[in-house]
């Protein structure tokens, strides 16, 4: 016991036990989190967060936020192109929004291409002190992407009439360690909104 005429326990007085209480509470599953989805352009990110928010909305009772891709170009980076620049400070833009959800207990599931590793791996580093963080390949290959071309976007980028275009004309770095991969492939919307919900629940997150 401390000698401080209080009646509680020494090991109190270590930073690393005081951190350790710090980070255990809130509770794991009552912090916010954040599902960050990152993949080529008609992978699937969109179809599976959607349906992913529709799950976490119905199972847990905190607030659920969708950051899409198309949806922040339009309010949030309506000013931004495709350079490496622009697609940095688009991702860096969503990952601010959603460590301020993670941070106040929401749950933000964000779904850009996020092509360049580093800037992924600093969105992880801005939010994991905050609460919950997974990363998410939609590793639809490019091949199938280009087949589907639901927006007919990667037909244009075949011509040159869109210009850096990602996976055609424009990098796109795969992730190194993400928590998962989920290629759409293999497995329907449904199935991979399930996959991600166990995970949730292995890491803590809900549940
Ligand atoms: S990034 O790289 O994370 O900043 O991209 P993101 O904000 O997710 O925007 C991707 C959507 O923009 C459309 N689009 C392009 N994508 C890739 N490269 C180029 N040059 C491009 N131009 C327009 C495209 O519809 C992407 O939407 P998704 O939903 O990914 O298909």
């Amino acid at each position: 016991r401390l000698q401080l005429g209080l009646d509680i326990p020494a090991w109190f007085s270590y930073p690393e036990v005081v951190e350790e209480l710090r980070k255990s509470y809130p509770p794991r599953n009552k912090q916010g989190f954040t599902v960050f989805f990152t993949g080529l352009s008609g992978s699937g990110k969109s179809t599976i967060a959607n349906a992913l928010r529709v799950k976490l909305m119905e199972m847990i009772n905190r607030p659920v936020t969708l950051l899409d891709g198309d949806v922040v170009r339009q309010h949030l980076s309506s000013e931004l192109g495709f350079s490496k620049e622009h697609r940095n400070i688009n991702v860096q833009r969503i990952g601010y929004v959603a460590s301020e959800i993670t941070k106040n207990g929401g749950v933000a599931i964000c779904a850009p291409i996020a092509p360049y590793e580093k800037m992924r791996e600093q969105v992880r580093e801005m939010i994991e002190p905050l609460g919950g963080f997974i990363e998410i390949h939609v590793s639809t290959p490019l091949e199938e992407c280009e087949k589907r071309d639901r927006k007919g976007l990667y037909a244009l980028a075949r011509k040159g009439v869109i210009k850096e275009f990602t996976g055609i004309s424009d990098p796109y770095e795969a992730p190194i360690n993400p928590e998962m991969n989920i290629n759409t492939m293999d497995f329907t919307p449904d199935q991979a909104t399930q996959r991600i919900v166990l995970k949730l629940e292995a890491m803590g997150l809900i549940g």
